[in-house]
């Protein structure tokens, strides 16, 4: 519990924080990964070295310290913070690495006084607890369920499957044969491999991309092509793995899940946002009782977009409507340019539940076009892919 003035000295450092929240954190993850060179193989360098980890960091202390006083503003940024930190393996030890470097950063890049300070790491400690408890909880459950385990389990490449030019789908089944924990459509998967000539480990998120079915798990993975690095493990997984193959694989996570209710359904992608969309459409349209279920779906053109073949299939069954829109259109009945909502507003049905899932730019677009279609923020669900930021 913090007292009166702890919860008054950390909501006063909020103005600073907005200043200077990335300068903090951009301090801190270096005296962190200088002191403790070994959690190099859990942080994602490359979102190091773009500056999005420092980003998101800093976006979760400062919003601490707005809310210091009602955390329950906070609770879906911890949840879906702890499902990420459940599936890299997160451990209670690490939280005192962590709060130290960041309350170093903190006395170095703000000097603010010993009574901040100690505030601070009273604040740090009752944060850090609300996250020990939650990821111990994730573990217990994700080892007790039916085919659960904890941290890596192996799983064997079946077979792989080229989607579109850059996209592979890899399908995994455990090696020791066992049963397969569940997942729900949305979830994700880490990936841990350790790239030759690299110093480091990596982990990698991966949306599950295919409805459950018992036996395994498909992941369906862009190469990315990026000068600045980018795409280490996508190229590495593309030009090096083969079927019969191992991964090492961690339990499914994430919040953003398709919801248990009857209501229609409208999924929205963009590029390799499709994965997850895939997921809930697969399981979507297996479920006994229909559901009205929309798909829209923005791309380069035809060629780049996954499942398209299953999309047109579906369609054709009536199972789904699909709005497909490309910024170099091919055929007539196609939208050209970006997903706009307006184009398309009179067939998107009531009181339906929207899942949006893409690259940045495109959700705050799209995000916006629901706004303007007075769809409410709790009818809305998202994820960012790469390290989240608020929508809103
Ligand atoms: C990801 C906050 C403690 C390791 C994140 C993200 C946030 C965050 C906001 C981005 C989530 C997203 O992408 O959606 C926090 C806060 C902490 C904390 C507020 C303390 C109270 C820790 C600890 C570790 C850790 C103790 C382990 C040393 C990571 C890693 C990622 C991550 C590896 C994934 C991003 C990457 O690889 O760069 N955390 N975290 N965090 N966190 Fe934490």
């Amino acid at each position: 519990m913090l007292t009166d003035n702890e919860i008054k000295i950390i909501k006063a450092s909020t103005p600073a924080l907005a200043e200077y929240g990335e300068q903090i954190t951009g301090r801190f993850y270096q005296i962190l990964l200088e002191k403790n060179p070994e959690l190099k193989n859990i942080f994602n360098m490359t979102n190091q070295k773009s500056g999005n980890q420092k980003h998101a960091l800093a976006m979760a202390v400062y919003a601490f310290s707005k809310y210091v006083d009602d955390l329950s503003v906070i609770l879906g940024d911890v949840e879906r913070i702890a499902q990420k930190h459940a599936s890299l393996g997160i451990k209670a030890e690490h939280y005192p690495l962590v709060g130290s470097a960041l309350l170093e950063a903190i006395e170095e890049i703000l000097n603010p006084g010993e009574e901040v300070i100690s505030a601070w790491a009273s604040g740090y400690g009752v944060l850090a607890n609300v996250f020990i408890e939650r990821e111990k909880a994730l573990y217990e459950e994700n080892a007790k369920k039916e085919g659960g385990w904890l941290d890596t389990r192996d799983f064997t490449i079946v077979k792989m499957h080229q989607e579109t030019p850059l996209i592979t789908s890899f399908y995994l089944q455990p090696s020791d044969q066992g049963t397969v924990a569940a997942y729900t459509a949305g979830q994700y998967i880490s990936v841990h491999l350790h790239p030759e000539g690299q110093e480091y480990q990596q982990i990698r998120q991966y949306s599950l991309s295919g409805a459950f079915d018992q036996k395994g798990y498909r992941i369906s993975v862009k190469k990315e092509l990026n000068a600045q690095g980018e795409g280490l493990v996508s190229n590495y997984l593309h030009d090096q793995y083969k079927v019969g193959d191992t991964l090492k694989v961690t339990p499914p996570c994430g919040e953003f899940v398709l919801q248990e209710s009857t209501n229609p359904a409208v999924l929205i992608s963009g590029g390799v946002g499709i994965t997850p969309m895939q997921a809930m459409l697969e399981t979507l349209t297996q479920q006994a009782q229909p559901r009205d279920i929309h798909f829209i779906h923005g791309n380069q053109n035809q060629q780049h977009q996954a499942f398209k073949t299953e999309l047109d299939s579906l369609v054709t069954q009536g199972k789904v409507k699909a709005h497909c829109f490309y910024q170099e259109t091919t055929a007539e009945g196609e939208h050209k340019g970006m997903i706009d909502l307006q184009k398309i507003s009179d067939s998107l049905p009531a009181g339906a539940e929207y899942y949006i899932c893409g690259p940045l730019a495109m959700m705050k677009a799209v995000y916006q076009q629901l706004k303007t279609l007075q769809i409410a923020d709790d009818k809305i669900h998202y994820e960012v892919f790469g390290p989240n930021k608020s929508l809103a």
